[in-house]
């Protein structure tokens, strides 16, 4: 038996805070919470900002689960974590504490950044950790990571705040130790799911629904209009997200039925043995199809923790030699040879068919079906009440060199049409990724592709405002008869003075300029005035690519209009990013 399941606390106090603006970490925590009551302690729950400068006080030991966005603080742990720059060195000397990262390598650059700058400003302050940092990836085994590392928490703390307890020890039955996750329980009744509840997503009726592309042409790659009615009560702000439940196509759900041999409509009753974050939240009857069109991931990319797994339930050897090489691999080489690839636990269960994983065990390997983020096209101001989104198709070959890779989400968005009912839910964007309320302030939009979304519902609510401040908006796209999106309206808006609308065609360039970041160069005493005037800049889209390429230009700019070194200009960058002049709203492609 562990230590927690054997030592209990009276009554200790336990803060509990978060940094989040989507709720993972606000979930988590208050799990936390739960459990943490359960093991005899008293817990509070709450965010980061609300112990701004309040940490020397705090009673009994305190953990933390924060996440980072494009490297910056979560809207609830803005205040706290600027606060952090004046703690003295030994002013919280006597505190224990530890630190859940949550964060996801799609942002390389700066993934886990706000979690490990918080701890190491704890431990330079003088406070020492119960356990060492997690790191949970969303794009990894993110439920097995938050399992492990909260079972070492309860461990660390019981070990130092609990008592040996001689009655009934908390934790999972005996019975059910050593055993996997899930077992299978056939059932006849009703088919519901509680899923929706989990994500706080609601049904959002499809009001129109069409292709924003020329999609006959043979640059044509497609981009879905989309305008949703918002439930009664629910209200959104201009470029605030709409995160969308999707659900997954047929042919995916019938490749699992034939790898394991599976009757789709079977009607089970999925019972959890134990408490896990990444329990699937069903507990209802339902058939499989069911199961396996609206509850879990099929495509994620497989972890090596998952490979391992499947080595294990391989006894031939020409199949479990390779699957343990990569069980094996060093990080790099996984990374390479599976993660890049994109090969899903699927993927490989087609490729290896002697490996004998009982299909309990490969629901117990997938994660919980997450909903995708796509920022609001539309001016809350003009048309409250309902949501636009555009939304690109993510369909090409197979980076493993199989067959054609299509996006969950995004093909699901493919499928829907006016009439359909979809499962989504407004979460707001970052406080400041809005524009400024005063328009004499200029600004410059960058953005390509998709990214021109939140953009488009800025330039409807100036134009709505009947605003002519200082707009500029460069947008890349490939052609001007192909991808020019919502091109009227930009014009219409263009016609009036809301907008400036600088586009770039990667395939009709105009002076040069194929790209947004050409442009910005090419009309760098413009942008360089927008600059001095105090503007602001605001870019979305392709954070792998274009981002960095807009960062690069501006700060040439910069080195141009000043003569500053390349370190001078990076600072000068950060600067901007810091006083919230300079800010990006992008996501890995
Ligand atoms: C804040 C925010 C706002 C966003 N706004 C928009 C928006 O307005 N419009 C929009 O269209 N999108 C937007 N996105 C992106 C969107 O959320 C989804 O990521 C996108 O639609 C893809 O989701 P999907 O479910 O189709 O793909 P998924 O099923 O989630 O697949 C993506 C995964 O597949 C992998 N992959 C990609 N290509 C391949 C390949 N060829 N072979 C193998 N694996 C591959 C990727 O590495 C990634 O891990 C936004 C994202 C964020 C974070
Ligand atoms: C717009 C955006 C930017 C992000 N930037 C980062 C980042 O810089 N580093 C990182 O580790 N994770 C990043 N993430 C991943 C989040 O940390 C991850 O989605 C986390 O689960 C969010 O937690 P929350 O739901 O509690 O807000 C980003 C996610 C989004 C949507």
């Amino acid at each position: 038996r562990t230590a927690a399941a054997t030592r209990r606390a009276s009554g200790t106090a336990l803060t509990l805070l978060h940094g989040s603006n989507l709720g993972t970490c606000a979930g988590i925590a208050r799990d936390l919470g739960t459990d943490g009551e359960e093991h005899g302690f008293a817990p509070t729950v709450a965010s980061l900002d609300q112990y701004t400068e309040r940490l020397a006080g705090s009673k009994g030991p305190l953990v933390i689960v924060a996440a980072s966005y494009n490297g910056r603080p979560t809207d609830d742990a803005a205040d706290f974590v600027a606060s952090l720059e004046n703690l003295a060195p030994g002013s919280l000397t006597g505190l224990r504490y530890a630190v859940l990262g949550v964060g996801d390598r799609n942002w390389a650059a700066t993934y886990q950044r706000i979690p490990t700058l918080i701890d190491e400003r704890l431990t330079a302050a003088g406070a020492v950790p119960l356990l060492e940092r997690g790191s949970a990836d969303a794009s990894g085994d993110f439920g097995g990571v938050v399992d492990q590392w909260t079972e070492d928490l309860w461990k660390a703390l019981l070990e130092e705040y609990g008592e040996a307890t001689a009655g009934e020890a908390v934790g999972p039955a005996p019975e059910a130790e050593g055993e996997g996750l899930y077992e299978l329980e056939d059932t006849s009744e009703s088919v519901r799911g509680g899923l929706a509840e989990r994500h706080g997503v609601q049904p959002m009726e499809v009001l129109e629904a069409y292709e924003l592309v020329d999609t006959d042409h043979e640059l044509g790659r497609s981009k879905r209009f989309l305008r949703l009615r918002l439930p009664e009560g629910v209200t959104y702000r201009t470029a605030d997200h709409l995160a969308v439940l999707p659900s997954n196509p047929e042919a995916l759900v019938q490749r699992v039925a034939n790898r394991f041999g599976l009757d789709l409509d079977r009607t089970v009753r999925l019972r959890a043995r134990r408490r896990s974050r990444g329990a699937l939240p069903v507990d209802r009857p339902l058939t499989l199809r069911r199961l396996l069109t609206d509850f879990v991931e099929l495509q994620d990319a497989a972890t090596q923790e998952q490979v391992a797994v499947l080595a294990e339930h391989t006894a031939c050897p020409p199949e479990k030699q390779p699957l343990t090489a990569f069980a094996t691999a060093d990080p790099e080489t996984f990374r390479e040879q599976v993660t890049v690839a994109g090969l899903s636990v699927l993927d490989l269960l087609e490729r290896y068919r002697a490996c004998e994983l009982p299909f309990e065990r490969f629901l117990e390997l997938l994660p919980v079906l997450r909903p995708r983020h796509y920022s609001i096209s539309s001016s809350a101001a003009a048309r409250p009440g309902e949501a636009d989104l555009m939304v690109s198709l993510l369909a090409a070959p197979h980076r493993s060199g199989e067959g054609t890779f299509r996006g969950i989400a995004s093909h699901f968005l493919q499928t829907v049409d006016a009439g359909d009912v979809i499962q989504a839910r407004v979460l707001p964007c970052s406080e400041s990724f809005r524009l400024p309320e005063d328009t004499s302030v200029p600004v410059i939009l960058v953005s390509a592709g998709t990214g021109l979304a939140p953009f488009r519902g800025a330039v409807l609510d100036r134009h709505h405002a009947g605003s002519t401040g200082t707009l500029l908006c460069y947008f890349g796209c490939d052609h001007p008869d192909v991808d020019f999106l919502h091109r009227e309206e930009f014009a219409a808006a263009e016609a009036a003075g809301a907008v400036s609308m600088r586009p770039t065609f990667m395939h009709a360039p105009e002076n040069g300029a194929r790209f947004v970041q050409e442009r910005i160069a090419r009309e760098s005493e413009e942008v360089w005035s927008v600059l001095e005037a105090g503007g602001r800049v605001y870019i979305c889209g392709d954070g792998r690519r274009m981002a960095p390429a807009v960062r690069e230009a501006f700060m040439a700019i910069y080195r141009e209009r000043t003569g500053a070194s390349d370190e001078q200009a990076v600072a000068w960058l950060a600067a901007l990013v810091g006083s919230g002049r300079y800010v990006e709203d992008v996501w890995a492609g």
